[in-house]
């Protein structure tokens, strides 16, 4: 098959979306249903539309672009990321999975390859927990692992719920409707930077996904004594950002101890309040992220650093409320899958090699609902989630070539 990919005009293509951003370049902050974030969906669906492909939206904004297969009564396969960007961003997180999709999707059709199954490039919503506090919203509700009742109960920061933002940025109808049931896609694969270091560092061209890591995430609120910083001696103070600071360290120590190095940990969001420098802090919000590829060793280590919440704050005479968010199971990637983007990689000539996902994507739940496999390809010294992030064209052409010839086996 004559598969030629215009690597020319997808790095074009994401250097315009990466433009588009609530922050200056090279930052790309892009958070779910901004101002940025709704620019960035009308500039991709003009170009899936430009390609020929029939776009639609669900209630809560994923957005699927079908190539029409021969036989549009098949269940369907599906490609597909992200353009939801977390706060001082990269420009390849998920973009490379949602353009390169469509860049594989136009090569197949110069090819003149024709589907039996139709082909859908998803947009999924919110895979960044930025804005309502968990990810992969829009693969969740797609997979029925988050209820709909979350359109009023899940809120942002400024205390609006999903259902009032949703529908502010013109999504509405019954949350729902958004989930598909099991067998609705025939197979479903993601392309992606590593965002780790292991590809570049083994001179690996591509990573094909055998597991995605088991996330869980904790919001813990200390509550002490505020009161004046000059005037309440220490013997007397209840202050709530030392018990914090003592909880990172405890949660630095429970990833640190399972023996495995797959257990991974992080206080990624510290909130004190007030935020004076001469006020006794009287709160502190910690929201801790937790992971590893076994889920019974994540689970030991959410349990230990909620012992530890505890022990610290009843020494410290603080109170602590722990809110668990998010704890879900790993997920395999099906096998037949895994086989064919080996295969595709092989006769493609390229380094290929198979790897756990340390980060999650909207895979981990897509594969609830679909056989399911993701494409690694190297970023540079594994940087992500920075604005340093970068993917090398070449890196991800290769990328893109592979997930084209494992889609014409999927869907041919
Ligand atoms: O945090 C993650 O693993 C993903 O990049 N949202
Ligand atoms: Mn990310
Ligand atoms: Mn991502």
């Amino acid at each position: 098959m004559n598969l030629a990919v215009d690597g020319g005009r997808l790095t074009a293509e994401l250097e315009e979306l990466a433009a588009i951003s609530s922050e200056p370049a090279p930052v790309v902050t892009r958070v779910v249903f901004s101002e940025a974030d709704l620019r960035a969906r009308d500039l991709v669906k003009r170009w899936f539309r430009e390609g020929g492909l029939e776009v639609r939206e669900d209630p809560v904004g994923n957005t699927f672009a079908r190539w029409r297969g021969t036989h549009p009564d098949l269940p369907a396969v599906a490609t597909g990321s992200h353009i939801d960007a977390i706060p001082n961003a990269g420009r390849y997180d998920g973009t490379v999975g949602v353009l390169g999709g469509l860049e594989a999707i136009r090569a197949l059709m110069r090819s003149g390859f024709e589907p039996r199954r139709s082909l859908d490039l998803i947009v999924f919503t919110a895979e960044e927990p930025t804005r309502f506090g968990i990810g992969c919203l829009g693969s969740r509700l797609m997979a029925g692992t988050l209820d709909a009742s979350c359109d009023d109960t899940m809120r942002d920061r400024e205390g609006a719920s999903l259902s009032q933002v949703r529908r502010g940025a013109g999504f509405s109808g019954p949350l729902a409707a958004v989930r598909l049931n099991p067998g609705y896609y025939a197979a479903f694969v993601e392309l992606h930077i590593e965002q780790g270091p292991l590809l570049e560092r083994r001179g690996t061209d591509i990573g094909v996904v055998t597991a995605i890591a088991a996330p869980a995430s904790l919001r813990v609120s200390i509550e002490g004594e505020g009161g004046h910083a000059g005037a309440v001696l220490m013997a007397d103070r209840r202050d709530a950002f030392p018990a914090a600071a003592e909880l990172a360290l405890a949660v630095e120590r429970a990833a640190s101890s399972t023996g495995s190095p797959d257990t991974v940990a992080t206080v990624g969001v510290c909130r004190v309040f007030p935020g004076a420098i001469n006020s006794i802090p009287s709160r502190a919000d910690l929201e801790i992220d937790v992971r590893d590829i076994d889920g019974l060793r994540r689970d030991a280590a959410l349990a230990e650093i909620e012992q530890a919440a505890r022990r610290i704050c009843s020494a410290r005479k603080v109170s602590c409320a722990i809110e668990l968010i998010n704890a879900d199971p790993p997920a395999g990637c099906a096998p037949e899958l895994v086989s064919a983007l080996e295969a595709a990689s092989e006769a493609l000539g390229l380094r290929w090699e198979k790897m756990p996902s340390r980060a999650y994507h909207d895979s981990l739940f897509m594969s609830r609902i679909a056989p399911t496999a993701m494409l690694f390809i190297p970023c540079r010294g594994g940087v992500s989630h920075r604005p340093d992030e970068y993917a090398s064209p070449e890196s991800i052409e290769r990328g893109v070539w592979v997930l084209a010839h494992a889609l014409v086996g999927l869907a041919g």
